[in-house]
């Protein structure tokens, strides 16, 4: 099924050309002319990324935009901005929209943030319930290490000092940086995140500090970077072992003074922002290896927190369960209501080289093809029951049919597992091929040539 854009500008032509060019990458479109006109119709029609202009006549952009998040809060919004209208774009993500671009903008950059909505969209559609709130960003754990953690975060949260979050990945890293914001009293301002990990080396300075128009080909406008769009509030640096070494002396002057130039820019800006970092790397090591400055070490590791891997804190195991039956439960609207004893069992043994990441996941997809109220240990990943019980070994899914090669079993045992998920799916879904492959995070097709493969007869939907 095509995404659908909801296009809102009060510029017929405008309009037109980007419909068209939606339409061309295979989006659905839907036009409206103000904000008022746009509300109806997705009221009535829905919607799955709305791009709207901010000057428009009855209901403006600002207004538009504050009605979908009231009221659609599923459904993200892009702002498109006028030239050197940068104050409307920082205060259209202070009021919640997805991203913004500066008008006139290159039809490439509008195309990659709608794909980047557009999958958001899914995501939200798929699983949050909007009277959730922010009930599950609560850091769950009474072990000692996170009752201290709880001390620490309750004890920097109002201070500006910088905090280092280290810890694998999938421990809470971003959970905790978010914490850190929302127990301030700067929760009212923005939080910026972002991944250092996920930006092109030579697009990382644009991205921090902002770039002025014709600083570079393609900058056809300026545009504020994320510590600008972070001041008054938190700005989350993830993944800061990831930064080149050329950027970090910039960052560190940043840091120092509050203080920096956009890209291709002559002006200073200042800023006040809190920071947080996080990385899954051991910086000071990273530091001893060369890639990371020391200087740039010691400014950020002011107020330094190191989260524990799960396998270290397994007294927790039970109460994290607990709270993602309940998450689950709610999102994906089952009624587990407990789980057995010897599943728990496996699930408190098991290693969790993914920490609580792989936990919540694993409990996602129990939960989700789960039939009866209780989850017991047979409907556990395979993986987790034969580690959890060396020796006797949970009863395979399915016995290898023929003594064979070590490679032919696990192949026939990962098969046997791939199918027994996809039925589920497919039950799951009542036979909707593309549900089905949303929820195993699959491609349609892939999952399609699977259904093949296994004879599994698909309806096409
Ligand atoms: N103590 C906790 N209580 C409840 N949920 C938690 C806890 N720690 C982490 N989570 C959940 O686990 C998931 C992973 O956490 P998060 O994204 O913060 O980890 P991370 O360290 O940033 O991981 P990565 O290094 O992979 O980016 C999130 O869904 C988060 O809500
Ligand atoms: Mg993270």
């Amino acid at each position: 099924m095509a995404d659908r854009v909801l296009v809102v500008d009060d510029e017929q032509s405008l309009r037109k050309v980007l419909a068209a060019t939606l339409q061309r990458e295979g989006y659905e479109v839907q036009v409206a002319s103000d904000g008022e006109e746009a509300i109806v119709a997705l009221d009535r029609d829905g919607a799955d990324v709305v791009v709207t202009d901010l000057v428009m006549p009855k209901m403006d952009g600002l207004s538009l935009l504050r009605k979908v998040v009231a009221r659609h809060p599923d459904v993200p919004v892009i702002v498109v901005t006028a030239h050197g209208k940068i104050d409307s774009a920082v205060e259209a993500m202070k009021a919640g929209a997805f991203d913004f671009v500066t008008k006139p903008f290159e039809h490439a950059e509008l195309k990659a943030i709608i794909a980047k909505a557009a999958r958001q969209s899914d995501l939200n559609a798929r699983n949050v319930v909007p009277e959730e709130g922010h009930k599950f960003t609560e850091i769950v754990g009474r072990g000692q290490r996170m009752v201290e953690l709880q001390q620490v975060i309750a004890k920097v949260a109002d201070a500006p000092s910088t905090v280092l979050i280290q810890g694998e990945s999938g421990t809470g890293k971003e959970l905790v940086a978010t914490a850190l914001h929302e127990k301030s009293s700067r929760r009212e301002e923005p939080f910026i995140k972002i991944n250092c990990a996920a930006i092109p080396r030579e697009l990382v300075e644009a991205e921090l500090f902002g770039f002025e128009k014709g600083a570079f080909t393609g900058a056809v406008q300026s545009k504020p970077g994320r510590f600008e769009l972070a001041d008054g509030g938190t700005l989350f640096l993830d993944e800061i072992g990831e930064i080149p070494l050329e950027m970090q002396v910039k960052l560190l002057r940043a840091i120092q003074e509050s203080e920096f130039e956009r890209v291709g820019g002559v002006r200073s800006t200042r800023v006040k922002v809190r920071l947080v970092a996080a990385t899954s790397r051991d910086l000071s090591k990273e530091v001893a290896a060369g890639r990371f400055r020391e200087d740039l070490f010691y400014r950020l590791n002011v107020v330094p927190i190191q989260l524990p891997p799960l396998r270290e804190r397994r007294e927790d195991i039970r109460l994290l369960v607990e709270h993602f039956r309940q998450k689950y439960n709610a999102r994906l609207k089952k009624s587990v209501e407990r789980v057995e004893d010897e599943a728990l069992a496996a699930l408190s043994a098991y290693s969790w080289p993914g920490n609580i990441r792989e936990l919540e996941n694993v409990l996602e997809r129990t939960i989700l093809f789960v039939e009866g109220p209780v989850i017991r240990a047979a409907d556990l990943p395979a993986s987790l029951r034969v580690q959890a019980q060396p020796g006797e070994g949970a009863p395979p899914t399915t016995a290898p049919s023929a003594p064979g090669s070590l490679k032919e079993i696990v192949r026939e045992q990962v098969q046997a597992i791939e199918r027994d998920l996809i039925v589920r799916g497919l039950e799951v879904t009542g036979g909707n091929v593309t549900r089905t492959a949303k929820l195993l995070k699959i491609s349609r097709k892939s999952l399609q040539m699977k259904m093949k493969e296994f004879g599994l007869r698909g309806d096409e939907q």
